[in-house]
């Protein structure tokens, strides 16, 4: 009984065998159809993958051309004759050139109240407006020659005589900043206005001209 018992069971599975098979190969279509999606989708993942490491690159090279420079801001002369004489107050001049360059690719700036101002020993000495407003292009220096003289130097004897006591030691130090409002132009985007400031110490030898350590200076700039 047990015999046919086992048997009966062996019968019964191999009559359906071929179905059996049957139902095996649809899995394996299946499987296959699957493995297929997976590779398919592992495909479209690789090259979404490449394609954003690509631009990513991309614009990590544009940013790199692009970013924002300050304005480089040189004081490439600056005097004051007549530092030689007792009385040289009375027609005192300071004379300045100062440049402005924007060493961006493609960034303006639209420059407004572009002003420069003149210390010594943290006093305002003179000052004067370079420019109400004007716009630089990139890739493009403007100079800032200027003399200072009666009302936009704020000259006396005393003053006169602590330059002199400088003098006598040396160097009479000075110090000469730059202000201004600027916007940032990219393509026809405008940014908001920023306050520039730089500053820049100057040293003046005896004859009241710079001293060739002082020359070509960069000074730096500051945002506010
Ligand atoms: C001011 O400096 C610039 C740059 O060196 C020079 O080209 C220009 O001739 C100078 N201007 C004067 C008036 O000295
Ligand atoms: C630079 O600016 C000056 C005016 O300051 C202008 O004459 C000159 O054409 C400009 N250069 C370029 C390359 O835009």
């Amino acid at each position: 009984m047990s015999s046919t018992a086992q048997q009966l069971p062996i019968h019964h599975e191999r009559k359906p065998q071929p179905f059996k098979r049957h139902h095996n190969a649809s899995y394996y279509v299946h499987r296959v159809t699957d493995s297929l999606t997976t590779r398919i989708s592992k495909v479209i993942c690789g090259i979404f993958l490449t394609l954003l490491f690509i631009v990513g690159v991309a614009a990590f090279i544009t940013w790199l051309s692009l970013r924002p420079h300050r304005p480089r801001i040189h004081v490439v002369d600056f005097s004051i004759p007549g530092l030689d004489q007792p009385t040289g107050f009375e027609n005192a001049e300071i004379i300045f050139n100062v440049t402005a360059r924007n060493s961006n690719q493609a960034i303006g700036y639209f420059y407004d109240s572009v002003e420069a101002f003149v210390y010594y020993r943290n006093q305002a000495i003179g000052s004067t407006r370079l420019v109400d407003s004007f716009y630089q292009e990139p890739k493009n220096t403007t100079i800032f020659y200027r003399v200072l003289s009666g009302a936009t130097l704020n000259m006396n004897s005393d003053r006169w005589m602590a330059f002199r006591n400088d003098r006598a030691l040396g160097t009479v130090i000075f110090r000469l900043d730059v202000t201004a409002m600027i916007r940032f132009k990219v393509s026809t985007w405008d940014s908001k206005r920023h306050r520039m400031h730089s500053s820049c110490d100057i040293g003046v030898a005896t004859d009241g001209s710079i001293l060739p350590t002082y020359k070509n200076k960069r000074c730096p700039v500051y945002f506010t």
